[in-house]
């Protein structure tokens, strides 16, 4: 099934810079977080119709320590507290997938830190389509 890409550095950041110093991002860059509680990033999604879709966040935290990350689609929170676990260093990134409901048409998904750590390292979502309601073929 088709998913699409959203870049993080293309999202609407706040409290975060774009940053470029650590290898095996896609796109043009990650979002770093700065370490701030609240900073966000925040992606403008499309959905053909409305329905729970998984979205992959791939991340890199290369400390000990968790960083979360609260999920919300058009205001309200969908995912509270999404662990964000260390990786091997900055520079391996790996993905956490968390189902969230979207409406049919643009939805604003926001992830959003909850310690004064930050956020884990952000290079991008895939959004999944939404659900298939196609009947199977045989
Ligand atoms: C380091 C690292 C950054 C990261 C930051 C953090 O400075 O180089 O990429 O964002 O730690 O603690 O979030």
């Amino acid at each position: 099934r088709a998913a699409t890409d959203y870049q993080a550095e293309d999202a609407t950041i706040s409290q975060g810079t774009v940053a470029t110093n650590h290898t095996g991002y896609t796109g043009t860059g990650f979002v770093d977080y700065t370490n701030i509680k609240g900073s966000y990033v925040e992606f403008t999604v499309s959905a053909a119709t409305a329905g729970t879709s998984a979205l992959a966040l791939r991340f890199a935290n290369g400390t000990d320590t968790d960083r979360p990350l609260d999920i919300s689609v058009n205001g309200t929170v969908v995912a509270a507290g999404v662990s964000f676990p260390a990786t091997a260093d900055w520079n391996t990134w790996v993905t956490k997938t968390v189902n969230v409901p979207l409406t049919a048409g643009s939805n604003k998904i926001r992830a959003t830190a909850t310690t004064a750590n930050g956020g884990p390292n952000l290079d991008k979502v895939s959004v999944a389509a939404a659900a298939d309601t196609q009947a199977p073929t045989r």
